[in-house]
């Protein structure tokens, strides 16, 4: 069987992915032991994955080398497997390949049995998968946020962010965002219950945030870079920076260090970084939290889909210009 994937070719400079990955067609092999092969029904995009095609040796896992097969989130049933407790039907979630058909160790890949029970299956990329699980772990776990705390979250309207503006407020905290534009600073205030969204694209930032009456208790920060500055201004004593992502740094590997660190000190802040991979073991738990606020229609995520596999990139780069509002996914028809 013929199994299209996009290989990463080269270090993408910027948002120029096309140059660096290409679509190319190879023969699909046979699982070894403890393999499975899924076929990718839907691809998850996800902004982390940016690093991964750097070269940098200091990131949270090595870079990708060359040649090899883009990896990411992928959804589809099981067609074959060597892997004992997966069977081929099953339906799983598992760090495959951008391609047709992802071949994985179902234990190194973190291969999950889904319960296909819910009413849209993407719920399992979005609030009850990894960005679901990042949100409620980064808030409760690293932001320690509590009943009556602000939380500021950057990157407001993305699939991370705005499920974290969403489990803010289920905790009993009070939601602002920062959000590129006025129409999705709009959408986060008209529809997501956030007090106050700030477009980061126009005007002071530092300023800006000063109209967060008694400052911020919780940062979750996806972006880093000059934003946190602003934000680190504008903190309230004892706050917490929940330091999730740095997209504004991925790309161009820039080392921010804030300029105002010395707001550490005299606002006595704790700033603390958590990674997925770090609590994966507690999926299960934090799936079915998120699963009953989905179910009580709490908690929800608009998708951007791309369909088929050919415009994989077109997706993609949506996460680094702004493009989307939610999730942002590909979908392979077959
Ligand atoms: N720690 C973890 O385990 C973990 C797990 C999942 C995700 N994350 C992090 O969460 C963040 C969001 O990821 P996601 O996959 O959910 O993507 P996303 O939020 O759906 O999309 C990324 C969003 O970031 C904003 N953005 C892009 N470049 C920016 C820049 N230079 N400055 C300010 N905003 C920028 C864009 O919105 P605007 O229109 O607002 O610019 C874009 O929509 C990333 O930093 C990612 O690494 C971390």
């Amino acid at each position: 069987m013929t199994n299209r994937y996009w290989r990463l070719d080269a270090r993408p400079q910027g948002n120029d992915f096309a140059k660096a990955l290409s679509l190319v067609e190879a023969e699909l092999g046979e699982p070894q032991n403890g393999e499975i092969v899924i076929d990718n029904r839907m691809l998850s995009m996800d902004a982390g994955t940016r690093m991964w095609m750097t070269d940098r040796t200091d990131g949270y896992q090595p870079p990708l080398e060359l040649g090899v097969p883009m990896s990411g989130l992928v959804i589809g049933p099981v067609i074959a497997s060597r892997a004992d407790g997966f069977a081929a039907g099953d339906w799983v979630r598992a760090f495959g390949t951008w391609s047709d058909y992802s071949i994985v160790d179902a234990t190194l890949s973190g291969a999950m049995m889904l319960d296909t029970s819910v009413s849209d299956m993407r719920d399992h990329f979005g609030p009850l998968g990894m960005n679901g699980w990042t949100a409620l772990w980064g808030l409760e776990k690293t932001g320690a946020t509590k009943a009556g705390d602000k939380v500021l979250v950057s990157a407001a309207a993305g699939a991370t962010g705005l499920l974290a503006c969403q489990i803010a407020q289920l905790l009993g905290g009070e939601a602002y965002g920062i959000a590129g534009g006025e129409t999705k600073c709009a959408i986060l205030e008209r529809d997501y219950g956030v007090t106050k969204a700030f477009d980061y694209r126009a005007g002071d930032m530092t300023e800006k945030l000063a109209a967060i009456d008694g400052g911020i208790d919780v940062y979750f920060d996806n972006i880093g870079g000059e934003i946190l500055e602003a934000v680190l201004a504008n903190m309230a004593l004892y706050g917490r920076v929940a330091v999730c992502g740095l997209i504004a740094e991925y790309a161009n590997g820039r080392r921010g260090c804030p300029a105002n660190f010395d707001q550490v000190l005299m606002k006595r802040l704790r700033i603390e970084g958590f990674f997925s991979p770090d609590f994966m073991q507690h999926g299960d738990e934090l799936t079915a939290r998120l699963r009953q606020w989905v179910d009580a229609g709490e908690l929800s995520l608009p998708y951007d889909v791309t369909l088929g596999l050919a415009n994989t990139l077109t997706a993609y780069e949506k996460l680094f210009t702004g493009g989307n509002i939610g999730k942002v996914i590909v979908e392979l028809s077959k």
